[in-house]
């Protein structure tokens, strides 16, 4: 349903006298496959938008190519936008209509008739719980409820492709929860749905598959699981105070269960052992003997978090 090759763009800003370059996209490869829930993974300023906004024909690229929903995005976009809805991160509702003309307007601008477009609006005010308000002007709207009236924007003309720059942020647990569910909904109708977040576990719970995106560079592409199993072993977090925390990681780094070790900013060690549960009595014996206490302890599984600080030596959690 999408593919990219070698996609990128870069944006000038004057600052003063001075011009500057950001690279936002640098070389984006992607291959999307019909009724996935594709996501992209990445932290504040890593390109997630621009490319949206690239693929969804908002901007144009400075190179590279793109086929979405079998229409080419440099020679015909206007077929491109005709198969596909784009709901933006910023939203798009106008604060003096309701819900329900929003919705019946959008269908009537995609050429739906009038008993069609009041329909279809009914359905998706029913599938989004926004029935209750539905007649009420969108200014009057929560942050969420809001959110939920620009994703039904977005496929109120049943596009075969929905781009969400970040469906769910702003959105309280059970909002979101539902929202995911709406999303999954939108799958098994066949549609095909391209999120970002920067959400760890939204991207493990919600995508078939997904691309860790890092500076304007795609630096991870597969299912949560694939990327996960990449990562060997287990990790291990020791909580320490500050003051303590240099000799621990001292200690610790020349034990031969230890495959990786990293400090914490707050205080503690992150380690990287083949399996947690025989390196953690060593690592406990080692600190005791030593006469330094630590104030917690974990063990977890390799998580999305993990693959990101691997390929990008940063948590996505920290940046
Ligand atoms: N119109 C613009 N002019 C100049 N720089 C821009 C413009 N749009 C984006 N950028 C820059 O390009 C980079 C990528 O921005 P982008 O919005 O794609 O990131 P993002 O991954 O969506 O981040 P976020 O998670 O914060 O939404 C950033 O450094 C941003 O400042
Ligand atoms: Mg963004």
């Amino acid at each position: 349903m999408i593919e990219t090759r070698a996609l990128r763009k870069s944006f000038r800003s004057r600052a003063g006298r001075q011009t500057k370059t950001v690279d936002a996209v640098r070389g984006v490869n992607l291959q999307v496959a019909e009724g996935e829930i594709f996501g992209f993974l990445g932290p504040n300023g890593a390109g997630k938008t621009t490319t949206l906004r690239m693929l969804a024909t908002l901007i144009e690229p400075d190179g590279g190519e793109a086929t979405i929903a079998g229409a080419d995005l440099r020679k015909d976009p206007a077929e491109v936008r005709r198969r596909i809805g784009y709901v933006a991160q910023g939203g798009s509702t106008w604060d003096e209509s309701t819900a329900r003309e929003e919705l019946v307007l959008h269908a009537r601008m995609y050429g739906i008739g009038k008993a069609d477009a009041h329909r279809r609006a009914a359905r998706a005010l029913d599938a989004f719980q926004l029935t209750e308000y539905a007649d009420r002007k969108c200014k009057t709207y929560s942050g969420g409820q809001r959110r939920r009236v620009e994703i039904a924007l977005g496929i109120i003309h049943e596009p075969k492709i929905v781009f969400l720059d970040e469906p769910t942020t702003g959105l309280d647990p059970q909002s979101r929860a539902h929202m995911w569910d709406e999303i999954r909904r939108l799958r098994t109708e066949g549609m095909t749905v391209f999120i970002t977040t920067h959400y760890l576990d939204e991207a493990d719970a919600l995508c078939d598959r997904i691309a860790i995106m890092d500076h304007g560079e795609v630096v991870a592409e597969g299912t949560p699981a694939e990327l996960k199993r990449e990562i060997s072993g287990d990790v291990v977090l020791v909580g320490l105070d500050l003051d303590t925390t240099p000799q621990a990681a001292q200690l610790l780094d020349g034990e031969e269960y230890v495959t990786k070790l990293e400090t914490i900013d707050e205080g503690g060690v992150r380690l990287h052992v083949e399996e947690g549960a025989t390196a953690i009595p060593q690592l406990l014996r080692r600190l005791d003997a030593a006469g330094l206490a630590l104030t917690s302890i974990e063990l977890h599984r390799p998580s999305l978090d993990d693959v990101f600080l691997t390929k990008t030596g940063r948590s996505l959690r920290e940046s």
